[in-house]
């Protein structure tokens, strides 16, 4: 113990001399979930460690690894820590807001090496949205709906315009929140108004057809197969063309052969059968 806290201060008194990438690696995790942190340089775990430990927010020791002992694990994450020793990684189960910061792995040894690096953002599964229909207008020509995006804290409102070929959105997407932890989006799919909500580890969605509101406009893609139909039976009708003046031209030159007192080449093969 003694040569622990020994360590433990030797590491705190000289953080400068511990060397390391800049580099931090983003980790995002859905509240309650696990996650396992890898040590990102293993080359430096060679030769002679005295200790090794990953530290939160470069104040809490995690966990620790004093050479030839077992880890050592801090009271506040009793029972949430393994530390497998054939590769040091850390794994922390049941996340919470709180464990949110940056995790450190280092070595104490012949020389002092940062081995990893991550910056854990631990965030909740975001909240259901709801997509409602406002005010519709339609005529014989085009449909306009305004549509309400919602989720817990916010919304958004949006125009949509339908003539009868295609849908738009007044303005394009409309997003909020783009910076905050969970973004609230609404906009067009080829037949659907759809409301999103994400964040980096889950999304919820609501959607509504247009054709539930705009029954006059055609789906986009019945447009589409008629095409599709019309390509195909006029390639039907070109094949069936082709064989027909096949089979005449094949008819005359038979003719041609039996009548001409000339026995040329091409005609024996048809004189056989
Ligand atoms: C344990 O957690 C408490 C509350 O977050 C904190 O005040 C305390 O310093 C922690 N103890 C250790 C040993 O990290
Ligand atoms: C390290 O060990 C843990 C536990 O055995 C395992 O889950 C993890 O995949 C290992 N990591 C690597 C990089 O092998
Ligand atoms: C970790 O990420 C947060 C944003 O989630 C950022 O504010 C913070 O500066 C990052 N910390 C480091 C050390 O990169
Ligand atoms: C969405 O809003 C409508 C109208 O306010 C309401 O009837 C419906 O229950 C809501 N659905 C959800 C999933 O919140
Ligand atoms: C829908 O909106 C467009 C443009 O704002 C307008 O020209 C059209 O008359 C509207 N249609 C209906 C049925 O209100
Ligand atoms: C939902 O919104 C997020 C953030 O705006 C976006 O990254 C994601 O692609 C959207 N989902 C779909 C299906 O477009």
């Amino acid at each position: 113990m003694a040569t622990l806290l020994l360590l433990w201060t030797v590491c705190l008194l000289y953080p400068g001399r511990i060397q390391g990438s800049s580099a931090v690696s983003r980790v995002f995790v859905l509240k309650g979930e696990d996650v396992r942190l890898e040590v990102q340089k293993p080359e430096l775990l060679r030769g002679d460690i005295l200790l090794f430990s990953w530290t939160f927010k470069s104040e809490d020791t995690v966990v620790g690894l004093p050479y030839n002992a077992e880890p050592r694990v801090n009271k506040n994450y009793t029972g949430r820590v393994e530390l497998p020793i054939k590769n040091y990684s850390l794994g922390l189960k049941n996340l919470q807001e709180a464990d949110s910061g940056v995790y450190t792995a280092q070595v104490i040894g012949d020389k002092n090496h940062r081995v990893a690096e991550y910056n854990v953002t631990v965030q909740e599964r975001v909240s259901p949205v709801n997509l409602t229909v406002g005010s519709v207008s339609s005529s014989s020509d085009s449909c306009n709906l305004t549509v309400t995006c919602s989720a817990q804290d916010s919304s958004i409102s949006s125009t949509v315009t339908c003539d009868t070929q295609t849908c738009s959105q007044e303005g394009g997407e409309r997003s909020e929140g783009i910076t905050s932890d969970a973004s609230l989006s609404v906009y067009l799919s080829s037949t659907s108004i759809i409301c999103n909500r994400s964040n980096q580890v889950s999304r919820s969605e609501d959607m509504k057809k247009i054709e539930h509101f705009c029954p006059r406009v055609p789906a986009s893609t019945s447009s589409h197969s008629w095409a599709i139909i019309i390509v195909v039976a006029v390639l039907v009708v070109v094949c069936l063309l082709l064989v027909i003046v096949g089979c005449i031209v094949l008819r005359l030159r038979r003719r041609r052969c039996q009548t001409s007192s000339q026995k040329r080449p091409t005609c024996e093969s048809g004189s056989h059968s």
